[in-house]
C-alpha cells in the first residue's frame, strides 16, 4: 500500500506520515529529506545556493523515482511537491491514496511562525506578514491538495485522532 500526504506547510505531514508507517507497519519516507539525502545539502542551503528551480526539478525526480518503486510506503510530500510540473499527475496516476491534510490559515500561520527560520519560503518575512503570505499562498496551492482522494480535516484534533480518519478511508 502506496500512502502519500499532502498539504501545506506545518500541516503535520511528516508527523502523522510517521506514525501513520509505524501504525501500518511499512516504511516512512520524508521527500524532502530524500533530496537532501540525494543532494547532500539540507533544504535551505539547497534553495540559497542552487535556487528554487533547482529544488523543484529535484523534487520532481526524487517523487517520481519514488512512486515508480512500488513498495509499500506512507511518503510525506514537501508543501509545494503537488504544485509543480506534473507531481499531482503522477501521484494519482501511480495508485497510490493521496489524502490532503487540510489545516486553517490561522492554524498554520501559528506553527510556521515557531519554526519560520528553517522555511526557505518564509524565513525572509517579518512575522507580521505570514498571515497575509500564508493566505494567499494556500489559496493557490489549495486546488492542487482539492485533487487528493481523500481530505482530512485537522483543526483541533490530536495526531492519534488524524491517523485513526485517515486509517478508515485507506
Ligand atoms: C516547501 C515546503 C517544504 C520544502 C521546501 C518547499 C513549499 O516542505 O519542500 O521548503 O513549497 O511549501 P514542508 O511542507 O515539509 O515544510
Amino acid at each position: 500500500m502506496q500512502i502519500v500526504l499532502l498539504g501545506y506547510m506545518g500541516s503535520g505531514k511528516s508527523t502523522i506520515g510517521r506514525s501513520l508507517s509505524e501504525d501500518l507497519n511499512i516504511e516512512f519516507i520524508d521527500l524532502d529529506t530524500a533530496i537532501e539525502q540525494k543532494i547532500q545539502q539540507p533544504i535551505p542551503e539547497i534553495f540559497k545556493e542552487r535556487g528554487e528551480i533547482f529544488f523543484r526539478k529535484k523534487e520532481t525526480e526524487v517523487l517520481a523515482s519514488l512512486l515508480n518503486e512500488n513498495k509499500d510506503m506512507v511518503l510525506a510530500t514537501g508543501g509545494g511537491t503537488p504544485c509543480y510540473s506534473t507531481n499531482m499527475e503522477n501521484i494519482l496516476k501511480s495508485g497510490a491514496i493521496s489524502i490532503y491534510l487540510k489545516v486553517s490559515i490561522p492554524e498554520l500561520v501559528d506553527r510556521i511562525a515557531l519554526e519560520q527560520s528553517e522555511r526557505p519560503l518564509v524565513s525572509h518575512l517579518p512575522k507580521a506578514a505570514l498571515p497575509e503570505f500564508i493566505g494567499k499562498h494556500l489559496f493557490e496551492r489549495t486546488p492542487f491538495y482539492d485533487r487528493a482522494d481523500h481530505t482530512v480535516v485537522c483543526d483541533g484534533k490530536s495526531p492519534a485522532e488524524i491517523i485513526q480518519e485517515i486509517k478508515v478511508l485507506i
